[in-house]
Parts: structure tokens; C-alpha cells; sequence
């Protein structure tokens, strides 16, 4: 079974175990790297935690399969708002062994849900272009290109393109 909830204020161990688990399997897919975010001390994960765990301006989700079954998150999105009413979508992962089932459509159903709740009007992300499959996902999610393109900051060589959803 899948669920996805928002982070707890105290699941900064969590958060930074998931987030490495995403950039060791997904290098390159990110706006980080993960020696960058093997670098954070505690107190950066304990504060993201807390900063994300309530309100309407940034929010991290975990899904999770049964406890049983594993007990780490199976996936994670971060989300933040601009003051323009769009929502920022970043570092949407699902863990190998649990694509294809709905993992990251249910994360993006959250982060839509609580934008709506929090007044937001649109969905905003990044990707780079030569990752082809998570392009295609977006656009099935309903999300389109908007032409707009930008040097990936950790290797400038490579472009990233925007892609947007009206919520
Ligand atoms: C891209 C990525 C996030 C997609 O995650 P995912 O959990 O496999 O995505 P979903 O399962 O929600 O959707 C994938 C496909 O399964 C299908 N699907 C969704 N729900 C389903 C269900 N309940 N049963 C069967 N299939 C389902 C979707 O229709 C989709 O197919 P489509 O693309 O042909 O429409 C994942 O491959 C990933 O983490 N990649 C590495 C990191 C990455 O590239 N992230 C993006 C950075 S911008």
C-alpha cells in the first residue's frame, strides 16, 4: 500500500537519509549534488525538517509502502511557494523497486493539493533535458514546457527546462 504525508518537524535524520539515498541513485537529476549534501551538518536537516513540516510556504512529502514491508520512505518531493503564486517543485524521487506504480503521481497529487490550500495557482519545475523518461512523466501528469531553458548549475553544459501545471 502507498501513502504519502508531510515530513514531521523532528524527521531531520530521515530527510537527509532519503535525500542520499535519491542523489546516489539519481546523480545528475537534482539541483544538488551529493557531496554537496553529504556536507550539511545536522542542524541544516533538523531546520529543513522543521521549516517544511507546516504552513503555506514550503513542504517536503514522503511517500511510504507498509511498515512492514520497508520502513524508509519509498519517495520524496520538496516544494516551495514565490510570493507570485507558484510553487516550486524540486528533487522528486521514488525509489528503485517502487517506480511504476504510482509513486511520483501521488507525490505531485500532494504538493498540488496542499499548493491549492495555500492560495497557489501553479506548478513550476526544472528537468533536466537530456532525462528524457522524467519528461514524458511530467508531461502525463499534465505538465507542459514552457520553452524556457537554463544552464543545470552543477554542470553548466547541460540544460534544464521548465515545465509548468496550472493547478
Ligand atoms: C521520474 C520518476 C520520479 C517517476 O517516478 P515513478 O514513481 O516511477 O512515477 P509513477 O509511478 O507515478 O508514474 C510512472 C508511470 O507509471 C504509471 N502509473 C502511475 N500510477 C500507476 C499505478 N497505480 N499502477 C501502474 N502504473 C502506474 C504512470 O502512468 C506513469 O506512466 P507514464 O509515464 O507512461 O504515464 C522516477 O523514475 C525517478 O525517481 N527517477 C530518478 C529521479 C528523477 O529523474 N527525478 C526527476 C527529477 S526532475
Amino acid at each position: 500500500m502507498l501513502a504519502v504525508r508531510r515530513i514531521r518537524p523532528d524527521e531531520g535524520p530521515v530527510l537527509r537519509a532519503t535525500r542520499l539515498a535519491a542523489l546516489a541513485d539519481a546523480p545528475g537529476e537534482s539541483t544538488t549534488t551529493l557531496a554537496r549534501a553529504q556536507a550539511h551538518d545536522d542542524d541544516h536537516w533538523t531546520s529543513s525538517a522543521a521549516a517544511n513540516a507546516s504552513g503555506p510556504l514550503q513542504a517536503t512529502f514522503f511517500a511510504e509502502a507498509d511498515e512492514a514491508e520497508r520502513a524508509e520512505p519509498i519517495g520524496l518531493v520538496g516544494a516551495y511557494a514565490n510570493r507570485s503564486g507558484v510553487v516550486n517543485l524540486v528533487g522528486l524521487w521514488s525509489a528503485p523497486g517502487y517506480r511504476d506504480i504510482g509513486v511520483a503521481t501521488a507525490l505531485i497529487d500532494a504538493v498540488a493539493a496542499w499548493a491549492v490550500s495555500g492560495g497557489h495557482t501553479r506548478l513550476r519545475l526544472w528537468v533536466v533535458e537530456r532525462n528524457e523518461y522524467a519528461r514524458r512523466f511530467y508531461e502525463q501528469a499534465g505538465f507542459s514546457s514552457t520553452g524556457t531553458s537554463m544552464p543545470y548549475e552543477p554542470d553548466p553544459r547541460i540544460s534544464q527546462v521548465e515545465m509548468v501545471l496550472e493547478l
